[in-house]
């Protein structure tokens, strides 16, 4: 068949019912439109048809014979600049489907109401239907209506980070883009069964791998059995379901019920996976229970006898409750995807989407044998990980196997569905907590007990951080893992710290309320943290505190309410991070094994790069997401920015000392902090800092009392984090962790079906992630001072800007109705429930 594609007129071999996405990518080699959810919700396959927006998934090629076609590489607007100049992206992969369907509302906007800013609700109606897990949404707010106002028909403004052209005209390749010669694609066969020993697989495939553990037991639904690959995807899917996978059932443990089936025995123990980013906690096993471990401390004695004489009179200044989290899904819009390949002198390639390049290639070198200098990893482009994304996941692991049996390259990009069952969570928890305050006013004493329920995965760490916040009165804080025939969790951006803010800052805000005192004053007296005086300080000022209804006050239909929550996270960086820089004619070169997961990495190094050389950006080339040149950082623990930046300017400064002679190579340091670190070693590749960096939020919210529905309307966000190094991509990381934390307060939940195990939110509509018209007005506020001691003066950013954003919703539901909620997500039924008693 025939279409006009981007201007020109294109025959296309495809089947009538070949969904047109899949024309485009495979067919044509294009890559704007991506195939993110393949239900229509996510909008990253946009195209026009014709001139209107249509989602490419859904759309059979028969739909688009004879048709205008124009994807992102075929548009000409200006709205696409002003994307990139206003910063409309993080890490770019939802990009192209958004500037499609903006593009079409700007120009109607501009036909009918000439060059003006349209009200944001109309934006959000018009861009309903898309969704970007970074939420980067302020920024598309602000390219939209600059468009539209025609800020940008003249090509006007420079871009906020240097890959952005690539993004917003669909040229940035990420890895499910890559398409080599000979190329398989693969697929994985997962279990059927939440528990089971697999006697036997039958697939009906020369090209298959064996993915089950030593002890061939599966432990939950979804977990990978088997791997098997075919020249198109179509067709390894059709293996894959004709797989027949027979199964000895044991019984599962799908609940934390005392009693319940052993998911590991003793020997199988050590080989669970693990949900945490550091060391796993200690603690001994009690049937599925690991632990509890109690954090040492001379205190807790002090703490346990005090809270339980409260208890005992009745002490109206002791603040119990439970809360709980549910679990939420990284679910980045890029899934996760690896092509494979191995050469003739067998070295591994790997284009891969991770945010750990170095550590991907160390551990594919240990996993297949090899030294690591024969691992090539390349990430050009990442969409998204937020945690998920460490390190060799399953399917690297299928990909590389599927390679070697094939003897070509192989592609296996999860299915979104895969990405929402078996491709990172955050665990679950139950927190139970005690909050007792004197006669004056003073923290007496905290108890927290924390149940986390990562599926097959231990490792929770969430009472452990109630250790770091509100001084030092006495306390007993206790983590375990309730294991269970579920899913593994992973760590997720600030992981452990938002279920314990959640419980904890609600309890410090109870405490405020029953003492008569101002919540944000409490947490000033209580915090010792200087920084953070800072941010109480700022947030006293805002009208909208001063002007907060009385908590309960409000009676009718809408209510509002005003919270605020404090935050508190570790300093992490990579002290070993160096980076190159290489002279090529007028160009200086910049290269490190580092990632830009959306974070801006290009873009940090080449303003530090031009600020020390005094080069224009045309001069300077950054040249990361691979392997094979100097070492850097892992885009975990919110520690890019702050290992690479000083790196780039200590190579800047040894550059600039020899002269930019062409052809000169030199290499610089992460130059130590003064006053060293925490941990005299760097473990993993990771140094714990001294100082912890702050954030404090306000949250303003609606409540519909009829309908239980909450609507965040703004959110000021305190972030002390020091220097700010690019101050646009700052924040916008922190307008989506605030987005990200609206997502968990509100809306996300996996469920899992009780009785068999398998997950029932495998898509994007069951699985709910904020959309541009879920995002309220932010204001975001730097305090930069108190990092002096830190070579180049400002920490991560990444993690500290989420964590507590669920509490200050709570606490400003709280406000508004004078009910307190417990349970995330604060759905509509809760909050019915709640509010009527
Ligand atoms: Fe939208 Fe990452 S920028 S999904």
């Amino acid at each position: 068949m025939k279409i006009m594609l981007n201007g020109v007129p294109v025959l296309l071999d495809a089947g009538r019912d070949d969904a047109t996405v899949d024309v485009l990518r495979d067919g044509l080699g294009l890559t704007g439109a991506k195939a993110a959810c393949r239900t229509g919700v996510c909008g990253a396959c946009t195209v026009m048809v014709d001139g209107t927006p249509q989602a490419s998934c859904l759309l059979p090629a028969a739909a688009v014979e004879g048709r205008q076609v124009t994807t992102a590489e075929g548009l000409d607007h200006p709205v696409q600049r002003a994307f990139a100049v206003h910063d409309g992206m993080q890490c770019g992969y939802c990009t192209p489907g958004f500037v499609v369907e903006a593009a079409a509302f700007v120009d109607r906007w501009r036909d009918e109401h000439g060059d003006t800013t349209p009200p944001r609700e109309r934006i959000a109606a018009a861009l309903a239907g898309h969704l970007c897990r970074c939420g980067a949404y302020a920024g598309i707010y602000a390219a939209v209506a600059a468009a539209c106002r025609g800020e940008h028909d003249d090509g006007a403004g420079a871009p906020a980070r240097v890959e952005a052209m690539d993004k917003v005209t669909g040229r940035a390749r990420y890895t499910t883009d890559v398409r080599l010669d000979g190329q398989f694609e693969g697929v994985i066969i997962r279990s059927a069964r939440a528990h089971a020993r697999v006697v036997e697989v039958k697939v009906d495939g020369a090209h298959t791998v064996d993915l089950l553990p030593p002890d061939r037991v599966v432990r939950y639904a979804g977990q990978p059995v088997a791997a098997v690959a075919a020249p198109t995807r179509g067709q390894a899917l059709a293996l894959a379901e004709g797989a027949r996978i027979v199964y000895d059932p044991i019984p599962a443990a799908l609940d934390d019920a005392p009693g319940a089936p052993p998911v590991y025995d003793e020997s199988s123990r050590r080989h669970a996976p693990s949900s945490s980013e550091g060391l796993n906690l200690p603690g001994g096993w009690n049937g599925n229970v690991k632990g509890p471990f109690t954090m040492a401390s001379r205190r807790s004695r002090t703490a346990r006898r005090r809270i339980e004489a409260a208890r005992r009179r009745a002490d109206p200044l002791l603040v119990t409750g439970t809360f709980t989290t549910a679990v939420q899904v990284h679910t980045p819009l890029e899934p996760h995807a690896c092509v494979a390949r191995w050469d003739d002198r067998g070295d591994l390639h790997l284009h891969l989407s991770t945010q750990t390049v170095g550590l991907a290639a160390e551990q594919a070198a240990k996993r297949w044998d090899l030294t690591v200098d024969r691992v090539h990893v390349v990430t050009d482009h990442v969409g998204g990980g937020f945690g998920a994304k460490a390190g060799i996941t399953a399917e690297a692991v299928a990909a590389v196997e599927l390679a070697r049996v094939c003897g070509a390259p192989v592609r296996v990009v999860l299915s979104r569905a895969e990405e929402l069952t078996d491709a990172g969570n955050r665990p679950g928890t139950r927190t139970d907590i005690a909050l007792l305050t004197d006669a004056r006013g003073d923290l007496a004493a905290l108890a927290v007990d924390v149940r986390g329920r990562g599926g097959v995965a231990v490792g929770s760490a969430v009472a452990v951080f109630a250790r770091l916040m509100y001084g030092t009165a006495p306390r007993l804080l206790r983590d375990s893992d309730v294991v269970t025939n579920e899913p593994p969790g992973t760590p997720f951006r600030g992981p452990g710290a938002p279920p314990m803010l959640w419980a904890l800052e609600q309890a410090v805000d109870e405490a405020a309320h029953r003492l008569g005192e101002d919540p944000v004053a409490l947490r000033r007296r209580w915090d010792g943290n200087r920084k953070r005086h800072a941010l109480y300080d700022w947030v006293a000022g805002l009208p909208v505190w001063l002007d907060r209804p009385a908590t309960g006050s409000q009676t009718g239909r809408f209510r509002r309410g005003v919270g605020v929550a404090a935050a508190n996270w570790a300093y992490m960086l990579d002290p070993a991070t160096e980076v190159e820089l290489e002279v090529r004619g007028d160009v200086v070169v910049a290269r490190t094994t580092v990632q830009d997961i959306g974070t801006g990495t290009r873009t940090v190094i080449a303003e530090v790069l031009g600020e020390e050389l005094g080069l224009p950006p045309e001069r300077i080339r950054v040249e990361i997401g691979r392997t094979g040149t100097v070492h850097g950082p892992p885009s975990i623990g919110s520690r890019t920015t702050t290992s690479v930046a000083p790196a780039a300017r200590d190579a800047a400064r040894r550059l600039r000392a020899q002269g930019l002679a062409d052809g000169r190579r030199v290499v610089g340091r992460r130059r130590g902090d003064r006053r060293g670190y925490i941990t005299p070693v760097a473990v993993a590749g990771m140094a714990l800092g001294r100082g912890f960096s702050g954030a404090v939020h306000v949250t303003e919210v609606e409540v519909d009392t009829r309908l239980g529905v909450i609507r965040p309307l703004r959110v000021w966000a305190g972030i002390a984090v020091g220097h700010i190094y690019t101050e646009r991509l700052a924040r916008g990381q922190c307008e989506g962790g605030i987005v990200q934390g609206i997502g968990y307060a509100l809306h996300e939940e996996r469920h899992v079906d009780p009785v068999t195990g398998a997950v029932l939110t495998t898509n994007l509509e069951d699985y709910r992630i904020p959309g541009i018209g879920d995002t309220p007005e932010m204001v975001v506020h730097f305090h930069q001072d108190g990092w002096d001691h830190v070579n180049g003066g400002g920490v991560g950013v990444g993690e500290v800007s989420t964590i507590g954003v669920a509490a200050s919703v709570g606490n400003a539901v709280h406000n508004a109705t004078g009910w307190r909620p417990r349970d995330l997500p604060i759905r509509p039924d809760r909050l019915l429930e709640g509010i009527r008693g």
